[in-house]
């Protein structure tokens, strides 16, 4: 099993390059399935994640093809889906509990084809996570949706989905896109209420415009969807990952560097720029591209609250904890997203972080200097927190189970190689 090995060695530097967002792929992937006309994505990150949701659309027959030499290159890496030979409604058990975002299937699959079988994801290691809510929105559009031997069974009255108004109980990012796939193919105007307003959600609903959906107040809590009979072809820039961005901002601030992003999104990540601005960064935007200026100073510890977009993303949470572990002063992070997101906490206690757990709250109080230990990553954004704490921490830092990493970061040992960092992958 590889593990990555991070030595602390000083200030990062340089530029570095952001790749596509996982949160607006996966879902973006599943909305192929609307058309039986191809459809092409650019800036498609090679991440684990992306190649599940590849396995899901070939097991319901879709045609998925790129270029290996160009996969995973930034821009330049393209993706095209035929779902004109799709031939089953059925998301298997095997790949849906290896990745919970394969639900997303289930509003496209039932609204093109008037039913869809797709496996319950089951629990993960930050939260139960439910999907009762993708199933009341599908109910809300008309389909008859049963749960039985683990599995969503959801078929259509009609030969469509009938447009409707419908109020989501609590801000849910899937449910919301599962709901706004559907909704494009039913007969009629669909109002989805408390919708979630994430730009992945955006940019999911910019590629359904270009493939000849109608949609207004996306990225608002009231989007309005007029059902079209059938989409079309397209192309589509998938967005920045605005949290890899993040993540990397975090790292070079924990290590007093400098750095500037390229091809990120900075307008899609004002809660976490005030929050860097806040720990004593120097950040200025360009276009794509973002500087931050940390050199010769000490970061503040920083509060945070996370909450649905545009407040402060819970998948930044475990990134600056770990940047409050070394700064000045304490700091206190209240999770309100997921039940269970602190694994990372013991972790970093294990490099000798002070941290104190109450609850949903946990009160961090920052050290001098971390010490480099072995660690276990237990989730995606807790193997990110690890990697940033050892890029500080005094000697080495040995992370084990990296494949949480690779279901969300592209690269990160070359990208992090190449703003000065020692890290390496190690049988
Ligand atoms: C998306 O997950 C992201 N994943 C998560 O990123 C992210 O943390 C989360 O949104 C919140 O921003 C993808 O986009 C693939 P939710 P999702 O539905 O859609 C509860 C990462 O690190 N809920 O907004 O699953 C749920 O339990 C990942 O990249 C229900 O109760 O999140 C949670 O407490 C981790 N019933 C809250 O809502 C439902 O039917 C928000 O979840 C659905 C959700």
């Amino acid at each position: 099993m590889q593990k990555i090995l991070v030595t602390g060695n000083g200030p990062l530097h340089g530029e570095v390059l952001i790749s596509g967002a996982k949160n607006a792929v996966l879902p973006i992937l599943c909305a192929t399935l609307l058309t039986d006309e191809p459809v092409t994505l650019r800036n498609v990150p090679n991440l684990h994640d992306v190649k599940t949701t590849k396995k899901v659309l070939e097991g319901l027959g879709a045609t998925v093809s790129y270029d290996p030499e160009r996969f995973g290159s930034g821009p330049d890496s393209e993706v095209t889906v035929n779902a004109s030979t799709v031939n089953s409604h059925v998301a298997p058990y095997e790949l849906v509990k290896t990745m919970r975002a394969s639900v997303l299937v289930l509003g496209p699959v039932l609204a093109r084809y008037g039913q869809a079988e797709v496996s319950l994801p089951g629990g993960c290691a930050i939260g139960s996570r439910p999907v009762d809510l993708h199933i009341k929105a599908m109910q809300s559009l008309g389909a008859d949706v049963t749960v039985e031997h683990g599995f969503i069974k959801a078929k259509t009255r009609g030969d469509r989905l009938k447009g409707a108004h419908h109020t989501f109980e609590i801000v849910s990012v899937g449910a919301t896109e599962n709901a706004l796939m559907a909704a494009v193919l039913a007969e009629g105007t669909t109002v989805l209420d408390n919708s979630a307003m994430e730009p992945e959600i955006v940019d999911l609903a910019d590629c359904l415009i270009a493939m000849g959906a109608n949609i207004f107040g996306h990225g608002t809590p009231r989007i309005e969807i007029h059902g079209v009979e059938r989409l079309h072809a397209a192309t589509h820039d998938v967005v920045a990952d605005r949290i890899e961005c993040g993540t990397f901002l975090v790292a070079t601030a924990m290590s007093r560097g400098s750095i500037t992003t390229v091809n990120s999104r900075p307008e899609t990540m004002d809660a976490v720029l005030d929050k860097l601005r806040e720990a004593g960064a120097e950040v200025t935007v360009d276009g794509d591209r973002i500087h931050l200026d940390m050199r010769g100073k000490r970061p503040k510890a920083v509060d945070i609250t996370t909450a649905p977009h545009p407040a402060f993303p819970t998948d930044m949470q475990a990134q600056f904890m770990a940047l409050n572990c070394i700064a000045e002063g304490a700091g206190v992070i209240r999770e309100n997203i997921f039940e269970n997101r602190f694994m990372h906490v013991s972790e970093l206690q294990r490099l000798g972080a002070d941290i104190r757990v109450d609850g949903h709250t946990a009160f961090v109080r920052g050290v001098e200097q971390l010490s480099g230990a072995p660690v276990m990553a237990t989730d995606l954004r807790a193997s990110a927190s690890l990697i940033l704490a050892g890029l500080v921490a005094d000697g080495d830092t040995l992370v084990d189970r990296i494949y949480h990493l690779d279901r969300g970061y592209e690269n990160i040992e070359a990208k992090l190689s190449g703003l000065g960092a020692t890290i390496r992958r190690v049988d």
